[in-house]
């Protein structure tokens, strides 16, 4: 195992694979590998860090040279490519949601428990310097005990948005609750402090998508917080707003006004947003890998918390399949 510099393999030379590589060169690590099914992009990928091409995943994974893998592959492949890199003996860093099945999440499970590499899921939010004062300010009481999180987010879901995979429910594993709505049950919980234990919902698609685009959910979370989330793909220009509300005042996040904190009817705190700050969230994300294969110690996400995450994503399916409320197993709290 290198000392210094980390050798990373990239599975998956898409969208956001070239954030990951920037990253991890931030981080002062090496991008060593990358592999796509697309020769052309993963060669254009490698090219400008000098990184050995495949287009079969088990070459990276076989290369002695790659200490850590990011998976960031259509998401049913997320489980079956994370398996192998785990028994390969790399450390992974999985691109959310962690899997699109809990069969899948269990065979995860199963086999993080039983390897002595770092397995991190990339809940990104959890990086973001206006997000990490937002939570600091949460835990210091700046606006009392959390009652409530209201989470709105439109991303355009329309055909022809993103590669089209996104579009087919068997490889995509579902449509914008899988994809966005994960990012903000993450954050709810997080912000909250507190796990979903109850989820009632209803998701419908616009007309001709296979997968659905839009969906509303309401969370029940331990300590009788209580959580919305409106999540749409039809028409809404790009937002993604969380408002949490306490018995003292409230705060809200969104990428325009940063977070702002309301006490007495009148604006109390503001943290503006950084210039550059999903970058830089993006490379503390890799320094966290880094530092937890280093020195054993779990990653800032780890597997069951992200099984938590895909288990409440996949609670809005079936709780608007059922029109009736589903409760979730026990999960590591956030
Ligand atoms: N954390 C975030 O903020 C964030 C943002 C965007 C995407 N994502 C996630 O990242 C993942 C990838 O999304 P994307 O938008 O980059 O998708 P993409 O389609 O742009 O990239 C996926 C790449 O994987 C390649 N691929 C497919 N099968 C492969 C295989 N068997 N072996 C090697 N390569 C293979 C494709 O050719 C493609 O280049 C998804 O899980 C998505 O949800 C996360």
């Amino acid at each position: 195992m290198a000392i210094d510099s980390f050798r990373f393999g990239i599975v998956g030379a898409g969208t956001i694979a070239g954030l990951h590589a920037r990253a991890i060169r931030s981080a002062g690590h090496r991008v060593a590998a990358v592999c796509d099914v697309r020769r052309e992009a993963a060669e254009r990928l490698a090219g400008e860090y000098g990184a050995a091409v495949s287009t079969d995943y088990r070459t990276l994974l076989e290369d002695p040279a790659v200490d850590g893998v990011i998976i960031t592959v259509p998401h049913a492949l997320h489980a079956p490519l994370a398996l192998d890199a785990l028994a390969a003996g790399k450390h992974v860093l999985l691109e959310k949601p962690i899997a699109t099945t809990r069969a899948d999440a269990a065979a995860l499970v199963e086999a993080a428990a039983a390897a002595s590499v770092t397995f991190a899921v990339g809940h990104v939010l959890r990086f973001v310097p206006s997000h990490v004062a937002a939570h600091d300010l949460l835990r210091a009481g700046a606006i009392g005990d959390i009652r409530l999180v209201i989470e709105r987010r439109a991303s355009d879901y329309g055909e022809g948005s993103r590669p089209g995979w996104f579009f087919d429910t068997a490889i995509a594993g579902g449509g914008i609750v899988l994809n966005v709505g994960t990012h903000a049950i993450d954050r709810i919980q997080w912000f909250a402090d507190a796990r979903i234990r109850r989820v009632s919902g209803a998701v419908s698609a616009r007309p001709g998508s296979a997968v659905e685009t839009d969906a509303a959910a309401l969370f029940e979370l331990d300590g009788g917080v209580h959580a919305s989330l409106t999540v749409t793909g039809t028409g809404l220009g790009f937002a993604e707003q969380i408002t949490v509300v306490g018995d003292r005042g409230a705060l809200t996040v969104d990428r325009t006004d940063g977070v702002q904190v309301f006490t007495d009817g009148r604006r109390t705190g503001h943290v503006p947003i950084e210039p550059d700050e999903m970058a830089h969230a993006f490379t503390a994300q890799i320094e966290d890998l880094v530092e937890a294969a280093r020195s054993g110690r779990e990653p800032r996400i780890g597997v069951d918390y992200a099984v938590g995450v895909l288990d409440a994503a996949l609670a809005v399916y079936d709780a608007s399949a059922a029109g009736a409320a589903i409760a979730l197993p026990e999960r590591v709290a956030a």
